[in-house]
């Protein structure tokens, strides 16, 4: 599975932090943050909401651009060992300086910097999707598309929206959506996950390319067909889905389904660490639950490669 080449089209920055590195950042700042982990030194929580909670206060430590650059290294090796040759983070200026452009400029300088050494020494590539946070509200998002459209071009090459999808409308986010489209970047957000069809629909209707899960448009065949038509891509994180409780288990997983309607499905890890999960261990267990062999790991590289927030002469390069 190692030797198979990934993309990785949905992986969160933060979320991709090991245990161990943010425990040894919260040491050298003194922070006591030893209720976020457990006994075993994994992250601890229960559910979907209180998982966003950790998350937050895991990257409340991370208060420096040298410390993104550290952390997008560490990530960037890490992932490199699993065989992905293009990974794609959502990074948020929510965490990286409040909103304010200047301060996201040097986040961000510190971030293409590790992406930079990355790519010289452990041969992956990558780009950055300034993505806002939903349940932080319509407002904060539109400092964050602001930051997103002023520094467009070069790593920076998508939007997105995270978080709570059981918070607000998505319609309320389409200021930001239109400026960061109005700047050039692709767009994508998450939906189907927690809220079902409507919540995919709502994410059309702002102009995205990809949804981030969007599985649970599988309860709904017309908008299946409608995906498949239009070519929309799923972000599908099926590790991510089973360890937060969308779905039961590996086999009760919508992927094959999708897949089997025509829907264009690529595969990422989401928060790996979080879901104890890595893209080999996903892969295997694609193989091992649903059969799927390198032909069929040939296809979701090639959707995510066509389906990259990249320039044309780099796709050709993915492909
Ligand atoms: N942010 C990080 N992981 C997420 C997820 N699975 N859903 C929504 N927002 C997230
Ligand atoms: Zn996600």
């Amino acid at each position: 599975m190692r030797d198979i080449p990934k993309i990785e089209l949905h992986l969160h920055l933060e979320g991709a932090a090991p245990a161990a590195f943010i425990r040894g950042i919260a040491k050298e700042k003194s922070v006591d943050l030893s209720e976020i982990f457990a006994e075993d030194g994994s992250y601890a929580y229960d559910g979907f909401l209180e998982f966003l909670k950790v998350y937050e206060a895991a990257t409340s430590v991370l208060t420096t651009p040298e410390d993104y650059r550290r952390l997008t290294r560490e990530v960037l090796s890490q992932t490199a060992a699993q065989g992905v040759i293009h990974t794609e983070f959502f990074v948020s200026p929510d965490f990286c300086g409040g909103g304010d452009v200047g301060a996201w400029r040097d986040y961000l300088g510190a971030m293409e910097e590790a992406a930079e050494a990355a790519r010289v020494e452990d041969g992956i590539t990558s780009r950055g999707i300034v993505t806002c946070i939903r349940h932080f509200g319509p407002e904060k998002a539109r400092a964050v598309a602001r930051c997103a459209a002023e520094t467009a071009g070069g790593w920076i090459t998508g939007f997105g929206i995270g978080g709570d999808e059981g918070m607000g409308r998505l319609q309320d986010f389409a200021w930001s959506f239109d400026c960061a489209r109005e700047a050039g970047l692709g767009l994508t957000a998450h939906a189907g996950e927690w809220g079902g069809p409507d919540s995919v629909r709502d994410a059309l209707s702002l102009g995205v390319s990809r949804v981030g899960h969007g599985v649970r448009a599988v309860e709904d065949p017309a908008l299946m067909e409608r995906l498949a038509e239009d070519g929309i891509v799923l972000e599908v994180c099926p590790g991510s889905n089973v360890a937060l409780g969308v779905y039961p288990s590996w086999a009760s997983h919508p992927i094959e389904t999708l897949r089997a309607k025509g829907v264009p499905v690529c595969v990422s890890t989401d928060d790996p660490p979080f879901f104890h999960t890595t893209m080999e261990h996903e892969y295997q267990r694609l193989a091992d639950v649903f059969g799927w062999d390198e032909g069929d790991f040939a296809e979701l590289a090639r959707v995510a490669a066509r389906a990259a927030f990249c320039d044309e002469t780099f796709r050709k390069e993915l492909m």
